[in-house]
């Protein structure tokens, strides 16, 4: 036989017996909240993902439907569905990526701090659990006040004797998905060629998308347009709290992101070289313990912090106004893991 069609029958017969065809490692990701708004959709996207080996689905109500539904897609991720305190460990056990999108959303007129003392709560003792389970995990937080949430998981795991800088994350992907998407509108340039970076942290004036940085860049866009792009950056998801009128916050949009950033920290676990992504990580890109910027991701995480690049006055003008906020909900998260 051909040394060409040998392989060929190779590749036919590892795909019949629903063998992944590629080399890449066997990986583990962990959804803590499946069931939720984001939790179902993001279930669905890391099912469908080709560097998923293993998928676990964990929440504390509807996890077994979930589960089952999501099993039947043809995808060679396997997949179990876990429910409740007792069965955390095992849902854990072996994860390389444990994303959290578990908590309560917001209502029209709240703001992400007001999502504070419940979601505080339950990040910490999701935490507690990692710290146990699967302290070498990657752990993308999505779980809202991500400027509060990220400080509260970092305490736990020094508590822990666990913290590993390289390994938490604050995802801000939806800031960056959402300036991307109103600066091609915009701009009127096709949104898969756009980036933009968002740097800060992840609530109302915190998040400053760098326009300046867009690529590719526009002449058309006025001062005004700038600012105005910045603003619906910034409130994007007031915009979708506003129109789901009491039903919850963004949820597919954040599906999206999230498993877009999930992506990169898999490709970077599995050695792909330059995935750079935006997000909350800790920092000395500026005088706060952590803060949003663009992150190279490798095989244990973070590999670099890149700094800034070059902002404009507007930009300097944001970067000094967002601090004095971002500070505080750091400070309000690391207070939180100390007096609970
Ligand atoms: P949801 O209420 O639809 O779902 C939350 C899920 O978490 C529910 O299924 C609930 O049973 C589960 N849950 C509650 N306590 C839990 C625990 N101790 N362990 C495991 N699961 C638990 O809410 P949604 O819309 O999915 O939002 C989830 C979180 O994501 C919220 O905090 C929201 O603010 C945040 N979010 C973050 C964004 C970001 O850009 N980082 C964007 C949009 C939302």
């Amino acid at each position: 036989m051909r040394p060409s069609l040998l392989k060929s029958t190779a590749e036919l017969l590892r795909r019949s017996r629903g063998y992944a065809s590629t080399a890449n490692p066997e990986r583990k990701v962990a959804i803590l909240g499946a069931a939720g708004g984001i939790g179902q959709p993001l279930s669905l996207l890391m099912k469908l993902n080709p560097l998923v080996s293993s998928l676990s689905l964990y929440d504390i109500a509807g996890t077994p439907g979930v589960a089952a539904d999501v099993s039947h897609i043809n995808s060679p991720a396997l997949m179990k569905g876990f429910m409740g305190d007792d069965q955390l460990g095992e849902a854990l056990e072996g994860s390389d990526i444990v994303i959290i999108p578990a908590g309560v959303p917001r209502k029209p007129g709240m703001t992400r701090d007001d999502l504070f003392n419940i979601n505080a709560g339950i990040v910490k003792a999701l935490c507690t659990a990692i710290a146990k389970h699967c302290p070498n995990a990657l752990v993308n937080m999505i779980s809202n006040p991500v400027n509060s949430t990220v400080p509260i998981a970092a305490e736990v795991f020094k508590k822990a004797g666990t913290y590993d800088e390289k390994k938490l994350f604050g995802v801000t992907t939806l800031d960056v998905v959402r300036a991307k998407t109103f600066y091609a509108g915009k701009a009127g340039v096709p949104v898969t060629e756009v980036n933009v970076p968002v740097v800060g942290g992840h609530a109302g004036i915190t998040i400053l998308p760098l326009f300046s940085q867009a690529t590719p860049a526009s002449n058309s866009l006025s001062q005004e347009d700038i600012e105005a792009l910045t603003k619906r950056t910034q409130d994007g998801g007031t915009e979708v709290v506003e129109a789901k009128a009491g039903k919850g916050s963004a949820t597919l949009s954040m599906a999206y992101a999230g498993a877009v950033f999930a992506d990169a920290c898999l490709k970077g676990l599995n050695g792909v070289p330059d995935i750079v992504e935006c997000s909350f990580v800790q920092s000395t890109v500026t005088e706060l313990p952590f803060f949003a910027s663009k992150v190279r991701l490798g095989k244990n995480g973070v590999e670099e912090v890149l700094g800034l690049g070059e902002l404009n006055d507007f930009e300097k003008k944001g970067l000094e106004s967002l601090k004095v906020e971002l500070k505080s909900s750091i400070e309000k998260g690391i207070k939180f893991a100390h007096g609970n």
